[in-house]
């Protein structure tokens, strides 16, 4: 029977699909070498879904454990989630980021060359528009990353395009994402950063939740509406079914696409602190701070492409994502 794989499976988006998938009755193998998660989510996600998935651990520059993993199972799509994603890391280490990334994807789309594997959706970023002039951003907008981090998924980007023109049996869905954030609605799986939080919906969660004390406000100054940084949140829950979705689409259209994946709407920082204050019953000190190097004032999508190629939208708003994420928390102060 024929099964997808997940790369990065256990981390954070990753276990989310694969609850999508098993529940979808999908059978799912999951490749992911721990090394920002642990292999309790994915337990976690066998309790929700009462389904079993098949777990290798192993690092994505393993040539002989991805052939193995391909000679073992009839694998027919690939999600790829596996690499590095914090930008401040990336600056001062990104060596280790173009390894991981490129050579990371690199060594998986070999694998799936020599077993005749030739659909893969892939994990981009909203990161590769860099900071664009105007909003919402469409697909067709320049790319200029600003960061290391940014660059590699593009580079991956611009890697799987030539691959698509040299060979057009492949069917190739890149999925540009904007701020994931949310969890599970079960509370048993959600996001586990390691160490102190750079993103706002988690660092929020664990003022709330007590391990930190106060929310820094990266600027207050920017040209919004409250002066704070505008963000395209969505859903994690929403994220991944738009992956099912993307599958569905290359199912039909053998195509190479780019879809960006957001809900449309920007909310400020203030606003998203509001909503989880409303959501935890909990009150959020803050203290503003100067601005982050390299935050865009605004960031939101244009998601008109995935709406109509993909007929996709996302469900959750804001208040849903706040109370996903806050249960997470309390159910796992923390994590897991
Ligand atoms: P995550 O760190 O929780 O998950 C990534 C997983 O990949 C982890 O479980 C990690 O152990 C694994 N991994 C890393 N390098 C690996 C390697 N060489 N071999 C095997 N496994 C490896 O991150 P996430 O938030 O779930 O993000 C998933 C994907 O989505 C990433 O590719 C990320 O760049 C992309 N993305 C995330 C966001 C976001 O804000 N979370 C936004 C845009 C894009
Ligand atoms: N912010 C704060 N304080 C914090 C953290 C964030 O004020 O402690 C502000 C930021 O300045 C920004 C907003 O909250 O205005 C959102 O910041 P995040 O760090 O949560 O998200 P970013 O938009 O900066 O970047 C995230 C990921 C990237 C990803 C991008 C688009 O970090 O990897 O979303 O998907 F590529």
């Amino acid at each position: 029977m024929s099964k997808v794989l997940v790369t990065g499976g256990a981390g954070y988006i990753g276990s989310h699909m694969c609850v999508e998938l098993l529940q979808a009755g999908t059978d799912v193998v999951v490749l992911d070498n721990l090394s920002n998660s642990c292999a309790k989510s994915l337990e976690a996600v066998q309790r929700i879904t009462q389904k079993k998935l098949n777990f290798i651990e192993g690092d994505l520059r393993d040539k002989s454990t991805l052939a193995k993993l391909f000679e073992h199972n009839d694998i027919s799509a690939v999600l790829h989630f596996g690499g590095l994603k914090a930008v401040g890391e990336s600056v001062n280490n990104p060596l280790s980021y173009y390894d991981n990334n490129v050579n990371g994807t690199l060594c998986l789309i070999e694998a799936m060359t020599n077993a005749d594997v030739k659909t893969i959706v892939f994990s981009s970023t909203a990161t590769v528009y860099g900071v664009p002039d105007t909003m919402p951003i469409t697909e067709d907008f320049p790319t200029n990353p600003i960061n290391p981090y940014g660059q590699t998924k593009l580079t991956i980007e611009h890697m799987l395009r030539d691959l698509h023109n040299s060979d057009p049996g492949w069917s190739i869905s890149m999925l540009r994402y904007f701020n994931p954030v949310g969890a599970h609605p079960s509370g048993e799986i959600g996001e586990n950063p390691n160490g102190i939080p750079n993103n706002l919906m988690p660092y929020l969660s664990q003022v709330a939740v007590g391990v930190l004390p106060r929310l820094q406000v990266f600027g207050d100054d920017y040209p919004t509406h409250d002066g704070t940084g505008i963000r395209d949140y969505i859903h994690v829950v929403d994220l991944v079914r738009g992956h099912l979705n993307a599958l569905e689409f290359l199912q039909d259209n053998p195509v190479l696409a780019i879809h960006n994946l957001g809900t449309g709407t920007g909310h400020s920082v203030y606003e998203v602190v509001e909503a989880f204050e409303q959501a935890s019953g909990k009150t959020i000190p803050c203290e503003v701070i100067e601005r982050r190097a390299g935050d865009a004032a605004e960031s939101f999508a244009d998601p008109t492409k995935a709406n109509e190629e993909l007929n996709w939208r996302a469900e959750y708003d804001l208040h849903r994502m706040c109370v996903d994420s806050w249960r997470w928390q309390e159910m796992h102060p923390r994590g897991y």
